[in-house]
């Protein structure tokens, strides 16, 4: 099926002719392809082609009309825990009293609270728990997205997890990656013998894993209270046997050599980063590891925000993602993560719109198919409600400014 959309105000992060296979980075952040007064067209779950009205190929097709409406690549969501059980408000009262995140996970809450829940939910209730959740984001302009485990904390229950997580990618048009994180914390079980756990996850969660294909990537919680640069670097090359890459979780809490343990095993990705200085930054410039910064968390619990402008000064790309789960950030709301990156991160609409679509890609390998409008590339796009400027998306940051989702081609609001 064929469908032409008309008089679209501006394609945003829209390429030509040589389509770019790598990071935006440094200076270069600030530069956001434009077409304005553009059409495009829908071949089933491919861009086919666009360009300026003055080319407009009247010819049969569904017509949809963009008037005033602009038209973005859908988000590319690279860290995300939105598989869980249950919810923790009650945290969040006890933060709103004065509580911090890591006294409440000192006191069992946390983590090891949704491991209790998790455990104790079927995986069919999981399931049902979390599709909603991934609908969601999806309206709210997401279009690919990393899901990660982590609240199994026991064999049955990552793997319960991970299953979910592949139902999942069955049921929805996104695109979806996935990353085995055994090593989110250390289960109450477990609490004096940290190598039992480990051996758990090296010996025999990961096996299981790879014999039913689970993952894409593993990650480890790298930080003060979690798993040290030791532990890390052990499960990290356990992965690898198995083929997984690294993204990982890193420099939350404190400064964790997380940093440089994950570059150091060519991790994809390094998450958080709230808490990093110039050793960090000068081990990120020597590698390909994407620098990822989760601005949700550091609103939601209160925290640093990770430095991006040193890191775009000093020429690294740099990539933002939701963090959604139910802890640290009950939300995948990507123009709210916009919003964050410009006004407490101090960057611009334009550098916070490729953090969130081709770095974004970058950190989940899917550039090829995602993160620009480019010929042949999967439609997973939105138009926007009329909007006077780009500024005015992470401007306007409690109204919905998206109106019509794309994804593989195909309208999805109901
Ligand atoms: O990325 N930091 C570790 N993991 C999650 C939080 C998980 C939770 O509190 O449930 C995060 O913020
Ligand atoms: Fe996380």
């Amino acid at each position: 099926m064929r469908i032409l959309i008309k008089d679209i105000h501006t394609i945003v992060q829209v390429e030509e002719d040589v389509l770019r296979t790598t990071a935006v980075k440094g200076s270069d952040m600030k530069y956001l392809p434009r077409l304005e007064k553009a059409w495009l067209l829908v071949n089933d779950d491919i861009i086919e082609d666009f360009g300026p009205m003055s080319t407009y190929p009247d010819n049969g097709n569904i017509v949809i009309s963009a008037e005033g409406k602009w038209l973005f690549p859908s988000w590319c969501d690279s860290h995300t825990h939105l598989v869980y059980a249950g919810s923790r408000e009650k945290e969040f009262v006890a933060r709103s009293q004065g509580k911090s995140y890591e006294e409440i996970a000192a006191e069992g809450g946390g983590i090891l609270n949704s491991a209790t829940r998790l455990n104790d939910t079927s995986e069919e209730e999981l399931l049902k728990q979390s599709l909603p959740r991934l609908k969601e984001i999806m309206m709210q302009g997401t279009g690919a997205v990393e899901i990660k485990s982590g609240y199994g904390l026991s064999l049955e229950g990552e793997l319960k997890m991970l299953r979910v997580i592949k139902k999942l990618k069955r049921m929805t048009p996104m695109a979806v990656k996935t990353t085995f994180l055994g090593a989110h914390a250390i289960p109450r079980e477990y609490k004096e013998n940290r190598r039992g756990y480990i051996d758990l996850i090296t010996g025999s969660m990961l096996p299981a894993i790879a014999e039913e294909k689970l993952a894409d990537y593993i990650d480890v919680f790298c930080d003060h209270g979690f798993f040290t640069v030791e532990e890390t670097d052990v499960i990290l090359k356990a992965g690898g046997k198995y083929g997984l890459k690294p993204k990982i979780h890193a420099n939350e809490l404190a400064i964790s050599g997380g940093v440089q343990v994950g570059v150091k095993n060519k991790a994809l990705s390094v998450d958080h980063l709230e808490r990093i200085g110039t050793d960090e930054i000068i081990a990120l410039l020597g590698s390909n590891t994407m620098p990822t910064a989760l601005p949700g968390t550091s609103f939601f619990l209160g925290i640093d925000y990770a430095p991006a402008r040193q890191m775009i000064n000093a020429g690294l790309p740099l990539c933002l993602a939701s963090d959604f789960n139910p802890g640290s950030t009950p939300s995948g709301r990507m123009a709210f993560v916009l919003t964050l990156a410009c006004l407490k991160m101090g960057m611009l609409p334009e550098e916070a719109i490729n953090a969130v679509t081709i770095n974004g890609a970058v950190a989940m390998e899917l550039l090829a198919n995602y993160g620009t409008i480019a010929r042949g590339k999967k439609a997973n796009f939105f138009l926007t409600k009329p909007l006077a400027s780009l500024a005015m998306l992470p401007y306007y940051y409690g109204s919905d400014l998206i109106d019509t989702v794309f994804v593989n081609g195909q309208v999805q609001n109901e």
